[in-house]
């Protein structure tokens, strides 16, 4: 994948936990979050002793570079939130500037923490449909802005080949938001969800604690039933 490919953009550990509902209990487990990019969830769980690995193709990437790319695609994001206000929910954030200020922190959190390419386990440079781990090696796998939110570019079968492999690594799956990158329900749930059932994997969409997009307050939780 090429950095041009790639639109570098991270939320917060509050976000995160936000997002996810996550509880101190979820917390203390082992957490892989896929597509986690220039997020500081990583960072910051790291910093509380939270057991945390981070997988996106942007880790093939050095800070230098992943910085430099922030700084060109800023503009881009924020013309994009100018030019339909309407599409979001502004309780979390005031306004633009507060949003943009918010998550070019945690971006430099994020900055800080990451060393570069093949020097940190906790940030490998892979992605789905295939997570270079062992069946069962995570109890709990977070998606946040990568599944639905691109629903064009992956389809139907991307999806559920990324679900198929991330409850083959975890075995519990959180994914947010439920909504394309455009604010519209995800085409891709029902056969999502229909998929998880026929394996008979536990398929539920749950409130959460964060919106943004219009809309946009639910994620979907899937599981492994236990033995
Ligand atoms: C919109 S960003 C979301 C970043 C972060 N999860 C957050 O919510 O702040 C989407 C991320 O997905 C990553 N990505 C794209 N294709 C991927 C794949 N096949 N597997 C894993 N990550 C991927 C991108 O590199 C990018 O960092």
């Amino acid at each position: 994948m090429q950095l041009d490919d790639i639109v570098p953009w991270g939320r917060s550990y509050r976000e995160y936990r936000a997002m996810f509902t996550l509880t101190d209990e979820d917390l203390g487990g082992r957490i892989i979050g896929v597509g986690d990019g220039p997020a500081a969830f990583n960072a910051e769980a790291h910093a509380r002793g939270q057991d945390v690995t981070s997988v996106d193709p942007l880790y093939a990437f050095t800070p230098e570079e992943i910085r430099s790319r922030i700084r060109t695609i800023r503009p881009q994001i924020e013309a994009g939130l100018r030019a339909n206000p309407a599409r979001y929910v502004w309780d979390h954030f005031p306004d633009i500037e507060a949003l943009i200020a918010h998550r070019l922190d945690a971006m430099e959190r994020f900055l800080e923490d990451y060393p570069g390419p093949g020097i940190s386990a906790r940030y490998r440079a892979a992605g789905l449909p295939r997570l270079p781990y062992e069946d069962g090696a995570f109890d709990l796998a977070l998606v946040s802005h990568l599944l639905f939110t691109y629903s064009d570019h992956l389809g139907a079968e991307g999806h559920i080949e990324g679900v198929q492999e991330l409850l083959r690594v975890s075995r519990e799956v959180r994914i947010f938001p439920l909504l394309t990158l455009d604010g519209n329900p995800s085409p891709h749930l029902d056969a999502v969800t229909a998929h998880a059932r026929a394996a008979g994997w536990n398929a539920e969409v749950l409130p959460a604690d964060y919106i943004f997009q219009v809309g946009g307050n639910r994620m979907l939780r899937l599981s492994r039933p236990t033995a």
